[in-house]
């Protein structure tokens, strides 16, 4: 544990003096605490364990993972550190299956690595690839929140799910950094933000986060979705997302799927803003893995039980939002629109 700040702007993962430091998201709110790694392993159990979370992160996360695994390894030989940079790879990959981030964060830092050759050359090249990649998030968040702004109004109040923020990503964040440059672009906007049950991304991070810069932000139950938008609390939605494919089928937090329908049936505009890292042209919708955590975390509200003994969870942590449900997906390269199958593709040329 390094030291506990309360009034500083939010950097959920950073590179310094050969060593990785995170916000502990599981401290949030009572405690803004960062912990500090240098040994690869321990990334990999952040992730597990989601001390850092939220897919754009975890794709950072990773490939400081792979940064410390290259100054660990004792190899003299090109081939022999590969292979130690293999080894971490496929550990911290198993951490987490759904977000499409993790395995690019990987695969960027991989083929740098493979580019090297000396010892010394590749661990230059994957800390500096590490470091940019880093940086270029919080750059891709900002066009993001730009081009996104346009979608936004003056005294517009926007429904977000999960946490999508600084939080999520390095900083800035996708869905909470077209928020913020909505603000930034003189417009005045609310926030709803759901609890987001069971592990509370949305009141112990969003509420969190978006409150320690100053916004207008309300929580509500997961349950009440449907009420505030019934009763006009609601002009927009905004969420992120963990993996998209190329037919614009959304795979975001649980609850994300029952939000959007909610905003269909009551005529509400749902949008998603992500980067182009988080679209997979390669996976079609049924074979993306849903992750299933463990039950423990639905049998009880923090550490008070709620549930009867023995009693059988289902927990998904993510659910897929069909594209007939989306007005638009944000991205560093501009808004696609349906049919997705030919916006998406653009994006990339
Ligand atoms: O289980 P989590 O907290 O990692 O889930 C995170 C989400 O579902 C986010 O909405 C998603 O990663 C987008 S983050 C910019």
């Amino acid at each position: 544990m390094v030291e506990n700040k309360n009034d500083i702007s939010l950097r959920t993962v950073e590179w310094k003096n050969n060593k990785v430091i995170m916000i502990d998201q599981t401290k949030l709110p009572n405690d803004l605490t960062f912990v500090e790694y240098d040994n690869f392993n321990q990334i990999a159990n952040a992730i597990k364990t989601l001390i850092v979370r939220g897919a754009p992160a975890i794709g950072v996360s990773g490939a400081f993972g792979l940064a410390l695994a290259v100054l660990q390894s004792n190899a003299s030989l090109k081939n022999d550190l590969l292979s130690d940079l293999e080894n971490a790879k496929k550990i911290l990959f198993a951490t987490r299956p759904t977000a499409v981030n993790l395995g690019w964060g990987l695969e960027e830092i991989m083929s740098v690595a493979k580019t090297g050759e000396t010892v010394e050359q590749i661990k230059e090249l994957v800390i500096s690839k590490a470091k940019k990649m880093a940086d270029e998030d919080i750059e891709i968040n900002k066009i993001m929140g730009k081009n996104g702004s346009i979608l936004f109004d003056d005294n517009d109040t926007i429904m977000t799910h999960c946490n999508a923020g600084a939080l999520a990503t390095v900083a800035y964040g996708t869905a909470l950094g077209v928020i913020r440059a909505t603000r930034e672009s003189g417009k005045n906007v609310k926030v709803i933000a759901t609890e987001t049950r069971p592990i509370q991304q949305g009141s112990r991070l969003t509420a969190f986060e978006l409150k320690h810069d100053g916004f207008d932000v309300s929580l509500i139950p997961d349950t009440a979705v449907g009420y505030s938008m019934a009763n006009g609390l609601v002009s927009k939605v905004i969420v992120g997302a963990d993996r998209i494919v190329k037919t614009g089928h959304v795979f975001n937090k649980i609850g994300t799927y029952q939000v959007a329908t909610m905003a269909k049936q009551h005529g509400i505009p749902f949008y998603v803003a992500a980067p182009l890292s988080t679209i997979d042209m390669d996976t079609n919708a049924n074979d993306v893995i849903i992750e299933m955590r463990k039950g423990s975390e639905v049998i009880g509200v923090g550490d008070k039980k709620t549930a009867p003994n023995d009693i059988n969870v289902i927990n998904p942590a993510f659910d897929m939002t069909p594209p007939e449900l989306i007005s638009g997906i944000i991205t560093e390269k501009g808004i696609a629109t349906n049919p997705f199958d030919d916006s998406i593709p653009k994006l990339f040329e």
